[in-house]
């Protein structure tokens, strides 16, 4: 099956065509139910879509939006915890309610069932339409980490160590206490009937290579993106530059 990738000129179309995804499904779609990313990737394409709305507003009043993921143990209100990123970059913007707003707490004792909860809130509302995905340098979507198996669902994982000393060290929280991420499993995320990868900069370009034309394996958790009926990977031109065809 040939991959679907689309390769943007410039930042500022990788940008664009990111922003008008979303916006194009929330338009189709009035009721649709949503997975936003955080990090580099997605900030712009968030404050298009902000912009555009802001100018031309339209109804998403019974929109879902969520995100794949969420830092734990780290107060929701601390400005690099998921939650407040996409209230920030988005969520407040569109006037999104609460209730249309899924994400799962960053505090608890029982983040086992706090993984549970956020899975069947997710089913109960029929699944996801359209799930943005960003891609980390070592492979990890959303927050599992090369070798977690593909049958994984809503789990408490390990960050990576750059993310978890960033964060660490931002938040003042000390050694003793663990950072984790809560995230989507691989199955979870393979359920989404529509998922779009973003990778932008040259930082991405090995990854690219390797989530694109490498063998699928756990090693390398977005190359089981290649086994998706429904994904569109957008890249810019630095993130496809090792990209030599041969898929
Ligand atoms: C973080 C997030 C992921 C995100 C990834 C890419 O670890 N947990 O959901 O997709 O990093 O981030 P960036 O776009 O900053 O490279």
């Amino acid at each position: 099956m040939k991959l679907q990738i689309t390769i943007a000129t410039s930042e500022q179309e990788f940008d664009r065509i990111a922003a008008w995804r979303i916006i194009g499904e929330l338009l189709n779609n009035p009721k649709s139910v949503i997975g936003l990313s955080t990090g580099q990737t997605t900030q712009n394409m968030h404050a298009i879509v902000s912009d555009i709305y802001k100018l031309y507003p339209f109804d998403v009043s019974s929109v879902t939006l969520f995100g794949v993921d969420e830092v734990t143990n780290v107060s929701r209100e601390y400005d690099g915890a998921c939650y407040t990123m996409l209230r920030k970059q988005l969520i407040d913007t569109l006037g999104i309610r609460p209730e249309n707003f899924i994400m799962p707490p960053t505090l608890s004792d029982d983040f086992e069932k706090e993984c549970r909860l956020f899975q069947d809130e997710l089913e109960k509302i029929g699944g996801v339409d359209l799930q943005i995905l960003g891609v980390g340098t070592n492979g990890h979507l959303g927050f599992n980490q090369p070798g977690t198996p593909f049958e994984s669902e809503t789990w408490l994982s390990e960050m990576d160590e750059v993310l978890e000393a960033r964060i660490r060290k931002e938040t003042h929280t000390p050694s003793g206490k663990k950072l984790r991420g809560l995230t989507l499993g691989i199955k979870n995320i393979m359920h989404a009937r529509k998922i779009l990868l973003v990778a932008k900069g040259s930082s991405k370009a090995e990854i690219v290579k390797k989530m694109l034309e490498g063998t699928v394996t756990a090693n390398v958790p977005a190359s089981v993106l290649q086994l998706h009926l429904n994904c569109e990977f957008l890249l810019d031109s630095e993130a496809a530059s090792l990209l030599t065809g041969n898929i």
